[in-house]
């Protein structure tokens, strides 16, 4: 019998993941954004319709390879973000999210900021041929610092992996020679 304790998920966020809005992949998306948690290896893509004149957002999805607390915190992510401004979008945080959704438990934080940190890539993005406004920071946010771009994720993962096997034939050799 499995040990594990059920993660206690608030039923606004079991109903998001099992019904999750604005979930796929945006074929005339404006910008899209690819990124990955270091804390679990999940990734997550974003697509935003932006208006050009307004620079509203007009639509926003999201693909999710992440857990449920993940898919629920993207799902009511983008709906709070559909309508906003680019800088207004900017300003919504995880913890915003954590709200909205009632509440996260502490081990899943991470899912939200990388929900977060993957919707600031995408609109950093967005201004990457534009001039930054002045609202953005120049450097990364921690959120963005979170969310990983693809390349970056895999090669801290791969080392990761790397490392564990090398400890275990470390340990393996070890007990062969204590034989
Ligand atoms: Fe990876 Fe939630 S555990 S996104």
């Amino acid at each position: 019998m499995s040990s594990r304790i059920p993660l206690a998920y608030n039923p606004k966020v079991l109903e998001l993941f099992r019904n999750p809005k604005n979930l796929g992949k945006m074929e005339d998306a404006d910008v899209e954004a690819l990124a990955g948690s270091i804390a679990c290896g999940d990734m997550i893509a974003i697509y935003l319709k932006v208006d050009k004149e307004t620079e509203r957002i007009s639509a926003a999805t999201f693909e999710s390879y992440g857990c449920a607390a993940n898919i629920a915190a993207s799902s009511i992510m983008t709906e709070m973000i559909k309508g906003k401004k680019l800088e207004e979008a900017w300003g919504v945080n995880w913890k915003d999210i954590s709200d909205e959704l009632g509440g996260l438990p502490s081990v899943k934080f991470h899912c939200g900021i990388l929900s977060v940190g993957a919707m600031r890539r995408a609109i950093r993005t967005y201004f990457k041929e534009k001039p930054r406004p002045s609202w953005m920071p120049e450097e990364p946010t921690p959120d963005e610092k979170h969310a990983l771009e693809e390349e970056k994720l895999l090669e801290i993962l791969t080392k990761r992996v790397q490392k564990r096997m090398e400890a275990r034939s470390r340990r393996m050799q070890e007990t062969k020679e204590n034989k």
